[in-house]
Parts: C-alpha cells; sequence; structure tokens
C-alpha cells in the first residue's frame, strides 16, 4: 500500500494486523466520543494563512527537559508495543534514536528497559501507579540505573477504561486465546514475523512479579489487579524522593489538576484523556490545553497528546499551548505496517508537514509557534 501521508499507516496496520491488536490499539472507551473527538476537534483548529514573510529556513529543532530534540515530538507510552512488529519497541528506539526524538517505555511494554535504555536517547521512562510500591520503586531504580532522563508518570489510570471493543475482537472477552489464535492464522505476515519470530511475548518489566510465562492474558489480569485509584497528590512526594530527574505528569485534563502537578514541583504535564480510553465522555486534549497552557505555562513544560496523527495536527497543538507532542496510535500503526522503517518515515512526514503548516503560517522556528498563527476565533 502506497503511503504518502503520516496518516495512511493506518490502514496498513489494520490490513497485516490480527484484529484483537489493531483493535487494541485503534480502539477506545466506550462510544468512543472522546476518542473521535481528539481527532476532530483538533482538525477542525483553523490556522491562521500568512504569506511573504521570509521562511525559507525553518528549524523544527527545539529543547524538552534539557536535551536538545530534533522535533517537538516524542514517542509516547504504550503497551505491548513489542505485539505490534518483532521486538517493535527496539525497531521505535532505533528509529527514534536516528531522527533525533525521545522515546517513552511504558511499564507494560514486552522489551524490558535493560535492553530499550540500550538503544533509546534520549531514553524517558513511563510508570504507572500501582499498588506494590516497592515493585515502582525497583522499577524507578531500573530505570535510572540504565539512565532514564525523564519519567513519566500516568495518573489517569486509577482504574481500567472500559474497552468494549476489546471484547468484541478477543483481546478479553469469553475464549479470547483461542479467538486470537484464529486471527493470527489468517495474518500471516504478522504470524510469522511476530508470533514466531518476536518472541518471548512476555511484559518485559513485570518478569519480577509475573514470571517468565506472562502474556497477554496475565497483562488485561495485572491491569486491572494492579492499579491503584487510592493515590492522591500527596503521595508523589514518595516519588519525587525516588526521582530526582524531570518528572512529568501524565493525564492532566483540568486546570486545577495542572495547578496541582506545578505545585508538588512537577516538571512537566502530559494534557491528555488516554487517547480516549479511560472514560468516555470527557473533553478533547485540543480543547483542554489552551485553559491549562494558560494556567501553568509559565511554570512547568506542558506536553500534549490525543489526535496526532501527522505534522500538521503536531502544530496545531503547539499553536493550542504545547511546547512538545507525545505520539501514541501514530507510530504503533507505522511501527505494525513497516517496522523500523515505518516509524522513520513517520518522522520524514511529520517534519515535512510541519515544514508546510509553518511556511503557510510564517513561521519558521519552534518557539515562534503560539495562538497568533490561529485564526482569530479560535485564540
Ligand atoms: C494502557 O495504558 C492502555 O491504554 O491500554
Amino acid at each position: 500500500m502506497i503511503i504518502s501521508s503520516a496518516t495512511d499507516f493506518r490502514e496498513a496496520a489494520r490490513r497485516k494486523l490480527p484484529r484483537f491488536l489493531f483493535d487494541y490499539a485503534d480502539g477506545g472507551a466506550y462510544a468512543e466520543e472522546t476518542l473521535r473527538r481528539n481527532v476532530s476537534d483538533l482538525a477542525k483548529i483553523e490556522l491562521r494563512q500568512r504569506v511573504l514573510k521570509d521562511v525559507a529556513s525553518i528549524d523544527l529543532g527545539t529543547t524538552l527537559f534539557g536535551r536538545k530534540v530534533a522535533l517537538p515530538v516524542a514517542l509516547g507510552p504504550v503497551g505491548i508495543g513489542g505485539m505490534y512488529a518483532r521486538r517493535g519497541e527496539l525497531q521505535a528506539a532505533r528509529a527514534a534514536k536516528a531522527a533525533g526524538v525521545p522515546l517513552c517505555l511504558s511499564t507494560v511494554s514486552i522489551c524490558p528497559i535493560e535492553d530499550v535504555a540500550r538503544v533509546a536517547d534520549p531514553f524517558w521512562f513511563q510508570l504507572y501507579v500501582i499498588k506494590d510500591r516497592a515493585f515502582m520503586r525497583d522499577l524507578i531504580a531500573t530505570a535510572k540505573a540504565h539512565g532514564a532522563e525523564a519519567m513519566v508518570f500516568t495518573v489517569d489510570m486509577p482504574v481500567p477504561g472500559a474497552r468494549y471493543r476489546d471484547a468484541h475482537s478477543g483481546m478479553s472477552g469469553p475464549n479470547a486465546p483461542l479467538r486470537r489464535v484464529l486471527q493470527a492464522m489468517t495474518h500471516p505476515r504478522w504470524a510469522v514475523d511476530v508470533g514466531l519470530l518476536g518472541r518471548p511475548h512476555t511484559l518485559g518489566n513485570l518478569k519480577p512479579v509475573l514470571g517468565n510465562n506472562s502474556g497477554l492474558n496475565d497483562y488485561m489480569g495485572w491491569l486491572g489487579a494492579n492499579f491503584d485509584p487510592s493515590i492522591q497528590w500527596r503521595d508523589l512526594d514518595w516519588i519525587r524522593a525516588e526521582w530526582d530527574g524531570p518528572l512529568i505528569i501524565k493525564g492532566i485534563l483540568d486546570p486545577e489538576d495542572a495547578r496541582e502537578a506545578a505545585a508538588i514541583g512537577a516538571d512537566g504535564i502530559v494534557v491528555s484523556n488516554h487517547g480516549g480510553r479511560q472514560l468516555d465522555g470527557v473533553r478533547s486534549s485540543a480543547r483542554a490545553l489552551p485553559a491549562i497552557a494558560d494556567a501553568v505555562g509559565d511554570r512547568l513544560t506542558v506536553l500534549a497528546d490525543g489526535g496526532v496523527r501527522n505534522g500538521l495536527d503536531v502544530v496545531r497543538m503547539l499553536a493550542l499551548g504545547a511546547k512538545g507532542v507525545l505520539l501514541g496510535r501514530a507510530w504503533i500503526y507505522a511501527l505494525a505496517a513497516e517496522g523500523e522503517a515505518g516509524v522513520a518515515k513517520l518522522f520524514e512526514l511529520i517534519a515535512k508537514e510541519m515544514v508546510v503548516a509553518m511556511t503557510l503560517t510564517g513561521v519558521n522556528r519552534i518557539d515562534a509557534i503560539d495562538r497568533s498563527i490561529l485564526a482569530e476565533d479560535e485564540r
């Protein structure tokens, strides 16, 4: 299939993946209203076309948490990324490093911190709020020992969201393992690349709690059983005590919470509704972002995710107040479609799309992108 835009990877991934995996990445909670609004609200943001502004040379580089990066994006944490291509997180890490983009590894990755940290640069690690604090402490220590430069602490998953699509497609629900085997058999390219050659499919970082035999069933079970809804802002003190590097709180959708994050000394936040995978009906990231950036943008680094599928979307998020953008589904689709080469191509396409958007809005530097490039009634 011809990939001419970053958004083309979704269809290529759909063709290649067994349904349970495509739907797990592609789907959201309940009726997926928030998931759709993340995309459609962002796509509706109108930019202000400017001309004759001498934008012959455009610099897409910026600085995130003290490191120069080539694009204002990072690969956001996505669970079981290694199921989407053979040792998928490693392939993505290689592409991200070559492109000068940070990779944030999920707690529930297939490839463990030890392997990915060797390849990724800059390397960030994502941590969940889990009941077993000693295990959390160990994860922080491992990430630190392997050179993680930022800790992304996910706070919008005190319980797993109601992902009804997963039950229909075999990620969960009745006879899920059997249904997954049948789907794999009808997707031979995936079955050989990942099913056979991409083993082990264990959750690399959860070995100490799940052992060597952990598989997808344990994944869903573990997520459900181990999240901790009792956490409060003051609990973040002990994370601060364990982790002295940049701390980024992911899953902020309200200015009040953003102020709390700033008050506990977070270095960054990610404005996010977990890609519409948690509470359906909450506001889209694009609509939530401006008020949050106004509330705390001068106190910490505001990142955002949700609905970003191409370079034009990246520019829109920056115009709405983000300093950087996390990609989720966008890189998973590219990885599933074409592996490392797909993720590398995704960065190229995003860069090209950003250059066009910046040229036609009359800005040539990332830090010049602000609300002034939005149409008047969007500001
Ligand atoms: C895990 O974070 C998920 O959204 O499935």
